[in-house]
């Protein structure tokens, strides 16, 4: 895994306690080419939740004296709660629903493209933030789940945004939206995650391989788990 790395690569995962950010710990952690892996999640220390903005930027500058990364991944995501479960219809929404959603989908990961961006490595760094198939205009055939989907439109513009203005002050730098598939977590439990999902160490394994094989001319796409490149 991970030949265009540089040997002794150091990585950062945020949204670590997740199913998916678990998973890529265990497998950064267990490659020999990987020298470092660091862990963010709301109670990790520094701890990092996106309800706390300041929190972001100050995970940030603690891991700022640390070594640059080569690789870093945010693997944060909403799709239900307590009280909160996707839409099926307009009359479904409410400010609540959308905002809950937003803030995790695509606000917090865009303060972490702000935070996090400069503590990429100059020589050569992988940034992928996971999205979601269903974020895709092109794709939306089926409806519903309209905060889910919108909230990650919204995020693959900030990435593909964020690419442009990243290529020209660090342009061996590829920023992309990653999608990973439909994996069993408890994000997906409601929705037959369990049944139709694939093991989250499995897709973590096929993302990781499908960021090894980018290059800086790949930075702004969006990209499955399997390489595919997805419509916007
Ligand atoms: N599973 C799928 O089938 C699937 C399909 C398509 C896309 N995705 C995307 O893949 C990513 C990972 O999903 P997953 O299946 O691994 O989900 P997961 O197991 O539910 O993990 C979600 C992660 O997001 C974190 N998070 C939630 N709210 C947060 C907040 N306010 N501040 C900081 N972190 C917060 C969680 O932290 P806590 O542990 O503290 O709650 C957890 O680390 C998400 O972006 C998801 O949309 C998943």
């Amino acid at each position: 895994m991970m030949a265009s790395l540089p040997d002794q690569f150091h990585a950062l995962v945020i949204g670590a306690s997740g199913a998916l950010g678990a998973a890529f710990v265990a497998l950064l952690e267990n490659s020999p080419r990987c020298a470092s892996v660091r862990a963010l999640h709301r109670h990790s220390t520094p701890s990092l939740d996106f309800a706390d903005e300041a929190s972001i930027g100050a995970a940030a500058a603690a891991l700022a004296s640390g070594p640059r990364f080569h690789l870093i991944i945010n693997a944060t995501g909403l799709l239900h709660g307590d009280t909160l479960m996707p839409e099926k219809r307009l009359a479904d929404l409410s400010y609540e629903k959308m905002q809950a959603l937003f803030l995790v989908n695509t606000m917090g990961p865009a303060m972490v493209l702000r935070h996090f961006t400069p503590l990429l490595a100059g020589e050569r760094a992988i940034m992928a933030l996971l999205s979601a198939k269903v974020g895709s205009i092109g794709d939306n055939r089926l409806g519903g789940w309209y905060s889910y989907r919108a909230s990650k439109s919204a995020l693959n513009m900030m990435v593909r945004t964020a690419a442009i203005e990243l290529a020209r002050n660090q342009k061996h730098s590829v920023l992309v939206a990653l999608h990973p598939g439909t994996v069993n977590s408890s994000l997906s439990r409601p929705f037959r995650g369990e049944s139709i999902g694939r093991p989250a160490d499995v897709a973590a394994r096929d993302m990781l391989a499908v960021l090894d094989t980018l290059t800086p001319d790949d930075t702004g796409s969006f990209r499955s788990y399997d390489g595919a490149t997805l419509p916007w």
